[in-house]
C-alpha cells in the first residue's frame, strides 16, 4: 500500500511516501529563509513558494522513493488547521492527483499528522496522552482509542514555539526562535535569571507563555546576560510541559506520552522527558517539524483500520479542532 502525503499548512512544502507504514522518502523544502528577514512567516509569500515547488517536491519524491505516481494507492494532504493559502496549494494539488490517477483522497488533520510522526516505525497504540507544541499550538489530548482526541488542556495565550520565537526576537536572534535560544542556552546558566514557572500550582492543564516574554524583556532590560536569560526561559517553558504532562499522565492513569511538533527537538525537553519515568514516544530530529510523511502516515493508518477515504469536496480549514471535522 503505497501513500503520498503532502503538508503545506505553513512555511514548508513536504511530500513523503510510505509503503504499508514505512517510510520510503521524505522530501522537505523549506521556506525559512525566505520568511527570516520578516521574523515570522508572510501568508502571501508562503502561498506563493508553495505553488512554485509543489509539482517539483513531487516528482522529487515519486524519484527518491523509486516509484511511478500511478502505483500510488492513496493520496493525502493536510486538511487544517493552517493559513489558508498555503493549505489549498497542498489539498488542492492532492485532490487533483487522486483524481488524474483514479485513487482515493484523504484530508488529514496536522495535529494528526505530528501525532503519526513521532508514532513513525515504533507500532505504538493508544492509550496514550498526545503533547504538541509547534508554533502555532501548545495542545495536549487524552487520546484513549485511534480518532479519539479528548482535549485536557491548550495554551491561553502564545504556543510554545511562538514563545521561543518572540523571546528569540527580544535577544536579537533570528527565526525561528527555538533553535537559536537552544544554542545561547547552553552557554547561560539557567538559575542566574529569577522566571517562575506558568501556571504552577494551578488546577487542569492548561499553558500560559505569554508572560515569559514579558519577563524576559524586563530582564534583558535590567542587565542579565542573554545567554542566561535564554537558559532561565528553556528551563521553565521546559518545566512547564513536562510538569503538566506528568501530572495528567497520573491522574488519567497514562504511561505513553507522545510528544510532537517543533519544539519536540528541543534537547533540553527531551532530556527532561527521558528522565520523567514516562513512557515517551518523541518523533526522531529531522520529522519535528512539519513534512508529508507524517500526513502519509496518519493517511495510511486511516486506511488499514477500513476508514473510508473523504470525497473530493473536503474543503481547507484555518480552524480545525482536532476530532471534529469542521
Ligand atoms: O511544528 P513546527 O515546525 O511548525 C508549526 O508551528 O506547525 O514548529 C515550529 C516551532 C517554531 O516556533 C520554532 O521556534 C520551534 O517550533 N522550535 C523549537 C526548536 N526547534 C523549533 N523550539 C524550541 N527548541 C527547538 N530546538
Ligand atoms: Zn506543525
Amino acid at each position: 500500500m503505497l501513500v503520498l502525503g503532502i503538508e503545506t499548512s505553513c512555511d514548508d512544502t513536504g511530500v513523503g511516501i510510505v509503503a504499508d507504514g514505512k517510510i520510503l522518502t521524505n522530501e522537505v523544502s523549506s521556506q525559512t529563509l525566505l520568511h527570516s528577514r520578516y521574523g515570522g512567516v508572510v501568508p502571501e509569500l508562503a502561498s506563493r513558494e508553495h505553488a512554485a515547488v509543489i509539482d517539483l517536491m513531487v516528482e522529487r519524491a515519486l524519484a527518491a522513493a523509486g516509484i511511478k505516481a500511478t502505483e500510488l494507492d492513496l493520496v493525502a494532504a493536510t486538511r487544517g488547521p493552517g493559513l489558508i493559502g498555503p493549505l489549498l496549494v497542498g489539498l488542492t494539488y492532492a485532490k487533483g492527483l487522486a483524481w488524474g490517477l483514479r485513487r482515493p483522497f484523504m484530508g488529514v488533520h496536522h495535529l494528526e499528522g505530528h501525532l503519526h510522526g513521532a508514532l513513525a516505525g515504533t507500532g505504538a497504540e493508544p492509550p496514550f496522552l498526545v503533547l504538541i507544541a509547534s508554533g502555532g499550538h501548545t495542545h495536549l489530548y487524552d487520546v484513549p482509542a485511534w480518532g479519539s482526541y479528548r482535549l485536557l488542556g491548550a495554551t491561553r495565550d502564545d504556543a510554545a514555539g511562538e514563545a521561543f520565537d518572540k523571546v528569540a526576537r527580544t535577544l536579537g536572534l533570528g527565526y525561528p526562535g527555538g533553535p537559536e535560544i537552544e544554542r545561547l542556552a547552553a552557554h547561560g546558566d539557567e538559575r542566574t535569571v529569577p522566571f517562575t514557572v506558568p501556571m504552577k500550582g494551578k488546577q487542569g492543564y492548561d499553558f500560559s507563555f505569554s508572560g515569559l516574554k514579558t519577563a524576559a524583556v524586563r530582564f534583558a532590560e535590567g542587565g542579565y546576560a542573554p545567554a542566561d536569560i535564554a537558559a532561565g526561559f528553556q528551563r521553565v517553558v521546559v518545566e512547564s510541559l513536562v510538569g503538566t504532562l506528568k501530572r495528567a499522565a497520573r491522574d488519567f492513569d497514562r504511561r505513553r506520552v507522545v510528544v510532537a511538533g517543533g519544539v519536540a527537538a528541543n534537547q533540553a525537553l527531551r532530556a527532561a522527558l527521558r528522565e520523567s519515568g514516562l513512557q515517551v514516544f518523541l518523533p526522531p530530529l529531522d520529522m519535528t517539524s512539519d513534512n508529508g510523511a507524517m500526513i502519509a502516515l496518519a493517511a495510511w493508518n486511516r486506511w488499514r483500520r477500513g476508514e473510508p477515504a473523504d470525497p473530493l469536496s473536503l474543503s481547507a480549514e484555518p480552524y480545525l479542532p482536532l476530532g471534529e471535522d469542521s
